[in-house]
């Protein structure tokens, strides 16, 4: 009998090594594919990796709890830090070269950081206004793994949707040369996103989230079936539901053009818009979203 061996992803630890790699690949003609994480990989990820393996030869996960993008008084010290049944997972499928697993004086290699990239605007609304520099510490950490890693394409979540459109703006003003690809949400059969934070839920808690997938697609199929335009009926619609549910506490629930970022008062036809929401389930701060496109 033939055991299958997994193929357990090389763990490069310094950006040095990562750089040395990445030259290395580019000289034998390799295309590299980046899925930047911050780890506590779930079948989410897995589902990233699949898909950067269909782009490039190389596919490295970049695997690191960024400080600069957790406000002080969030779970920074508290998140979840699991290299090594990181790298068993994705053994599991294969998919992934190379594990990079920086340190924090490797990203932020003289301490205080003073120099940040930011992207005007796009960062003001949904996550970006209760979690004020987020995005800047976002766009800065992964700014500086297109620089230490070269890929030619880079695979994020939609779950993450205002990142992504953010990351998609910076990545073409920047010229990076990278090109992004934003793969759909993966759910769990209830609907609700895959998310290294579900790991905070009670089991009532738990029960309770996918009421926030089904309230957005609800939402959704009011645009889609009745001709709602008007934003404020839309984004009250979910606000409602969300304070029937005594387990949620809402953060924000805002409809915004994909484009800018900027909420919308009603929707135009033919434009595309995301309806995007966080709440608090105990300690767990949950995000969800979805892109409609108003026919
Ligand atoms: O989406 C994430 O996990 C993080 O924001 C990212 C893109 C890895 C940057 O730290």
């Amino acid at each position: 009998m033939t055991l299958l061996q997994p193929h357990f992803p090389r763990l490069i630890a310094s950006a040095s090594e990562m750089r040395t790699w990445s030259a290395d690949a580019k000289r034998e003609g390799k295309r590299i594919a980046l899925v930047p994480t911050m780890g506590a990989l779930h079948e989410g990820h897995l589902a990233l990796v699949a898909e950067a393996s269909k782009h490039a030869d190389q596919v490295v996960a970049s695997i690191f709890v960024n400080p600069t993008q957790f406000g002080p008084n969030e779970d920074f010290d508290a998140y979840p830090r699991t290299l090594d049944s990181d790298r068993e997972l994705l053994a599991r499928d294969g998919f992934c070269d190379v594990v990079f697993a920086p340190s924090v004086a490797d990203m932020y290699p003289l301490g205080e950081n003073l120099t940040w990239v930011t992207v005007d605007s796009m960062g003001d609304h949904l996550c970006g206004a209760t979690r004020p520099g987020h995005f800047r510490g976002v766009t800065t950490v992964v700014s500086r793994l297109f620089a230490i890693t070269s890929p030619d394409v880079a695979v994020f979540g939609m779950k993450d949707a205002q990142q992504f459109f953010i990351l998609n703006r910076m990545t073409q003003e920047m010229g990076f040369g990278t090109r992004l690809v934003g793969l759909p949400t993966v759910r769990e059969a209830d609907g609700l996103a895959l998310s290294s934070r579900n790991r905070y839920l009670t089991s009532a808690e738990r029960a309770a989230a996918p009421l926030l997938n089904r309230l957005l697609n609800e939402a959704s199929e009011m645009v889609e079936k009745v001709g709602q335009l008007d934003a404020h009926v839309l984004v009250d619609h979910v606000v409602r539901g969300l304070k029937d549910e005594p387990a949620c506490t809402i953060d924000y629930v805002q409809l915004v053009d994909t484009e800018t970022l900027q909420p919308l008062e009603s929707l135009i036809r033919g434009s595309r818009v995301l309806l995007a929401l966080a709440a608090f389930f105990g300690k767990a701060r949950l995000i969800d979203n979805v892109i409609i496109d108003v026919a």
